[in-house]
């Protein structure tokens, strides 16, 4: 069974926030659109599953939102569970799906509804699919979000669906691109220029570090903000605050740390928003 999902029609969503519009090129699904047909799917899952307790097995992590939205639409007995699978890392290609957390409700002979957020490639869902049918439940069925078909490499597809996309990249509503993104309320398409920059070493996409000073004598040091390259490591801050700032020269590692991190670790690449402290050197250190 198939349940046919809305085509995006009209105009291509709201504009994008202020705040998002470096990111994201525009709104593709609205949020009071994706409110919309979140009802529609709820009357016709909760239509098939009447009379029967259902498990709604969900993935992890980008089906956050969409999960608390459907399940309140549900006026059914239900058990929720959660199966943790990834694949993207922080890339935008897919690779071979890793099961991160496993499910702990029993689904023997139980109703199963699998929830995701987007069906992609298909790897995902075939491999819990596999997973959950192994399990014996007495059906399962099948629900995304998103459905984007262009890529697809397995012979998959859902129960229900929420929205047909093109081969976009789209973060929000749960959604991520390397992590981030997932809180936008809308979907969005991220811009190329995001995904190409984080693709590449050091490139100039500014990570903004703030910076404590314990040193009195270190004019412009203290409580200043330092933009670098996206992709620096920790080493690679102290070498040019040591050129920056000579007195820092000679230091070494034990005069800069970034907060809850070991010292040592000069490998750790800085990310946006961490602090560093730079501290006295240790006598005789
Ligand atoms: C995404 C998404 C789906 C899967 C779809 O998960 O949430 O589960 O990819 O892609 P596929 O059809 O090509 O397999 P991801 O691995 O990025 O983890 P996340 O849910 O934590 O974002």
């Amino acid at each position: 069974m198939r349940r046919g999902g809305s085509g995006l029609r009209g105009r291509s969503g709201a504009g994008v926030p202020p705040r998002w519009r470096k990111d994201l090129e525009r709104v593709l699904i609205s949020e009071k659109q994706i409110a919309r047909r979140i009802r529609a799917m709820s009357r016709d899952i909760q239509r098939d599953f009447a009379g029967h307790e259902m498990v709604v097995v969900s993935l992890l992590n980008g089906t956050v939102l969409f999960l608390a939205d459907l399940i309140r639409q549900l006026s059914l007995p239900l058990r929720l569970d959660f199966i943790g699978v990834s694949s993207y890392g922080a890339a935008t290609h897919a690779g071979k799906p890793v099961f991160t957390k496993e499910l702990r409700l029993s689904v023997r002979g139980r109703d199963v509804l699998l929830v995701d957020d987007i069906l992609d490639t298909g790897k995902t869902l075939a491999r819990v699919l596999a997973k959950l049918r192994a399990l014996e439940p007495r059906r399962i069925r099948t629900c995304v979000l998103l459905n984007k078909t262009a890529r697809r490499l397995e012979k998959v597809q859902a129960d229900y669906v929420g929205f047909e996309i093109p081969d976009l990249f789209v973060v929000g509503y749960g959604l991520d691109f390397a992590e981030r993104y997932r809180n936008l309320p809308f979907v969005g398409v991220l811009r190329s220029r995001v995904y190409d920059l984080a693709g590449r070493d050091s490139v100039a996409r500014p990570v903004t570090i703030r910076f404590y000073s314990f040193f009195k004598d270190l004019s412009g040091c203290a409580e200043t903000r330092e933009t670098v390259p996206e992709g620096s490591t920790l080493g690679e801050l102290l070498e040019a605050l040591a050129a920056r700032f000579p007195k820092l020269g000679g230091m070494e590692k034990s005069t800069l740390t970034a907060v809850g991190l070991d010292y040592q670790d000069r490998s750790y690449v800085l990310q946006e928003g961490d602090e560093v402290s730079l501290f006295p050197p240790v006598q005789g250190g």
